[in-house]
């Protein structure tokens, strides 16, 4: 395994970016966090950020990996809360594909948010199948699988307080 981000490299970032969108939205901010890799990302994010924060979560489940466009993505736990009038910040840990993220971000547009934004802590541009809008990115990285601050390979490894990349491609869907 080799380490990619450390966990002070990865708290200076997210403390940039949760300054990065409070100035967005000084207001009332409304965090959607997409289960279960987001969880670690989210903990940080909100208590780096001042003023009005909800939180709620959402799971999904992706089989479109392989299928280049099918966006074939299951949710497994629907938001608790309506979004309508609010403030959205989708909460991502990687943006791979883009298979996940457009078909969340279409479904949640039909939900009438007063604005959608989206932040992701690692961005894989290089593997993009779908192109999708990124408000905030805390780190652009290439064609890796990385493990560790709730990012899993077969749910090992999301304990881990650093980012790490490992050299086995066993986890690649
Ligand atoms: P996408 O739909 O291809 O963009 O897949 C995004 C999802 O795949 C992420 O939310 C992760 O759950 C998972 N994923 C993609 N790349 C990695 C990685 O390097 N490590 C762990 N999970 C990953
Ligand atoms: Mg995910």
């Amino acid at each position: 395994m080799e380490i990619l981000l450390s966990a002070g490299e990865i708290q200076k970032r997210v403390a940039e970016i949760a300054g990065d969108i409070r100035r967005d939205v000084p207001g009332r901010v409304h965090l959607v966090a997409v289960l279960k890799g987001a969880f670690v990302f989210l903990a940080d994010l909100i208590r780096q950020m001042p003023g009005e924060v909800t939180v709620d979560f959402i799971a999904l489940s992706s089989y479109g990996s392989r299928m280049t466009g099918s966006g074939d993505v299951r949710m497994l736990k629907d938001l608790d809360m309506p979004l309508r009038g609010r403030d959205v910040v989708v909460v991502e840990d990687v943006i791979d594909s883009g298979t996940t993220l457009a078909a969340l971000l279409e479904a949640l547009r039909g939900r009438d948010p007063r604005t959608l934004r989206t932040v992701c802590l690692l961005n894989k541009p290089a593997r993009r199948r779908i192109a999708v809008p990124i408000e905030y990115v805390g780190f652009t990285i290439g064609d890796r699988f990385v493990v560790g601050y709730g990012l899993d390979c077969a749910e090992r490894y999301r304990h881990l307080p650093y980012l790490a990349a490992l050299e086995t491609g066993d986890c690649r869907v």
